[in-house]
């Protein structure tokens, strides 16, 4: 049996939010939230609608400001940072929605991605490497972004993002509207990306797939936390079972 501490000791979390409170003008959405990343990992968010889940990754992305508490990323404070500054140190943020410029074509879309100081060295085999992760990519390369299928355009935004060249890869919602087999499809891919050495935090509807290729898992209701553990452990849980996974 390991002790406790020492397993402790050897987590090693990329990012670290500790009494995070940030919303929206008057409004206070998330709450003394707690969360962490561990490095390496896959971390899964999992929530009602309107639980804040979006909200948190604006916060740490920094497309919305910490008004208390901080966020740590690689071992420096970066609440007070614009997103750019955070993607510059490696937070990249693919939202919901996907978002891809319709008139531009896949390729330019994956340039596009790689238009910050840190992506810059080595764009052109990134490019490359996107293609042969997403081969779908790569038949639809000089294909407007907007004719794209729903997942074919999903998996552009997650190739998209990858060209900023991340530590970290935040993704919110990345299976909503897909087919079941293009939403697969995704998942596998983003076990790829976590081998890789790329640290995925995901938010998902889609709970049990979410929960499947997790290491690790937080529920969020009403702006907190409500409870985290490993991904294995609230997939076994009655209280999720029910609650979100409809059993
Ligand atoms: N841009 C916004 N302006 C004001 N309120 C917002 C905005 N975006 C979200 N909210 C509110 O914040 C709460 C949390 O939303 P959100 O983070 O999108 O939840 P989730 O992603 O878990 O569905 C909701 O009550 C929502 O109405
Ligand atoms: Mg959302």
């Amino acid at each position: 049996m390991p002790d406790p501490l020492h397993v402790d000791l050897l987590r090693v979390d990329l990012l670290q939010a500790k009494n995070l409170c940030a919303g929206y003008g008057e409004m206070e959405i998330l709450k003394t939230v707690d969360f962490s990343i561990r490095e390496g990992s896959i971390t899964a968010v999992i929530g009602s609608n309107g639980a804040g889940k979006t909200t948190l990754m604006r916060a740490l992305s920094g497309l919305i400001a910490t008004r208390s508490g901080a966020i740590t990323f690689d071992g420096g404070v970066v609440s007070g940072l614009p997103a750019h500054e955070r993607l510059e140190k490696g937070v990249a943020l693919v939202p919901e929605g996907r978002l891809v410029f319709p008139d531009f074509t896949v390729h330019e879309t994956l340039k596009v991605g790689a238009f910050s100081p840190r992506a810059h060295e080595g764009w052109k085999q990134r490019i490359e490497d996107m293609y042969a992760l997403f081969p779908r990519l790569l038949q639809r390369k000089q294909s407007r972004a907007g004719s794209l299928s729903g997942g074919e355009q999903q998996m552009l935004a997650l190739a998209r993002g990858l060209m900023s060249r991340p530590k970290l890869l935040l993704l919110d919602e990345p299976s909503l509207g897909l087919a079941p087999m293009m939403a697969d499809e995704v998942f596998r891919q983003l076990r790829t990306i976590r081998d890789s050495g790329i640290t995925i935090c995901l938010v998902e509807q889609n709970v049990q797939a979410a929960l499947d290729i997790a290491d690790y898992g937080y529920v969020m209701e009403d702006g907190h936390v409500k409870m985290h553990g490993p991904a294995a452990e609230l997939l076994t849980m009655g209280s999720i079972r029910e609650s979100y996974l409809g059993l």
